[in-house]
């Protein structure tokens, strides 16, 4: 059976495998690093903060003790504008709903907090990924040209509510 919870630390080090495996499987030869990263660096970008304006915080996909996937976003408050930072399956486990699954958590904490509109942004090497997040409600707002790589352009993507 597959759980979706809030990140906790002990996810850390599986997380950072999760990140990995997913975004290595579309950047290939673009990706810059060759293992994954140590669970300390993700530690502090998942853990749940807040304040008066922002929201940061991560979900996980649960499978009989592994981490399968990870959704990581965050809420501005007072703007009402929410974030999809990044979101990873392990390969072997894509196209079986868990990014649905994730996203549907996203979506709950989102509007439990009001937002009006969430934004983020997608290569276009990875068409898969554009699917996903329009079968979510995204759509393109508009493209930034050679952005992070020469001759790749990145979507920006945004719902509203
Ligand atoms: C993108 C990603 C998170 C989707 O997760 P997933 O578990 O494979 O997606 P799901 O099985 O929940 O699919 C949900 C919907 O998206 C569509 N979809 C997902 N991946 C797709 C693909 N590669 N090609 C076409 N459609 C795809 C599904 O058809 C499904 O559509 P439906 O709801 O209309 O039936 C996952 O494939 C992944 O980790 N990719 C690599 C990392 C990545 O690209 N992250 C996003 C970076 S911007």
């Amino acid at each position: 059976m597959i759980t979706i919870r809030e990140f906790n630390d002990t996810d850390a080090a599986m997380a950072s495998v999760v990140y990995f495996e997913s975004f290595r499987s579309y950047l290939k030869e673009r990706m810059e690093i060759t293992e994954p990263q140590p669970a300390e660096y993700w530690l502090k970008i998942m853990r749940h903060s807040a304040t008066d304006e922002y929201e940061n915080i991560s979900f996980v996909a649960e499978e009989d003790g592994r981490i399968i996937g990870c959704i990581s976003i965050t809420a501005a408050l007072k703007r009402r504008l929410g974030s999809l930072q990044r979101i990873g399956v392990l390969p072997e486990c894509a196209g079986k709903g868990v990014g649905k699954m994730l996203f549907k958590a996203a979506d709950e904490f989102w509007r439990k907090r009001n937002m009006r509109k969430v934004s983020s942004c997608v290569s276009s090497i990875n068409p898969g990924a554009l699917k996903f997040y329009t079968s979510c409600g995204f759509h393109v707002e508009g493209t930034l040209k050679d952005h992070f790589f020469e001759g790749v352009d990145e979507h920006q993507i945004a719902l509203f509510y």
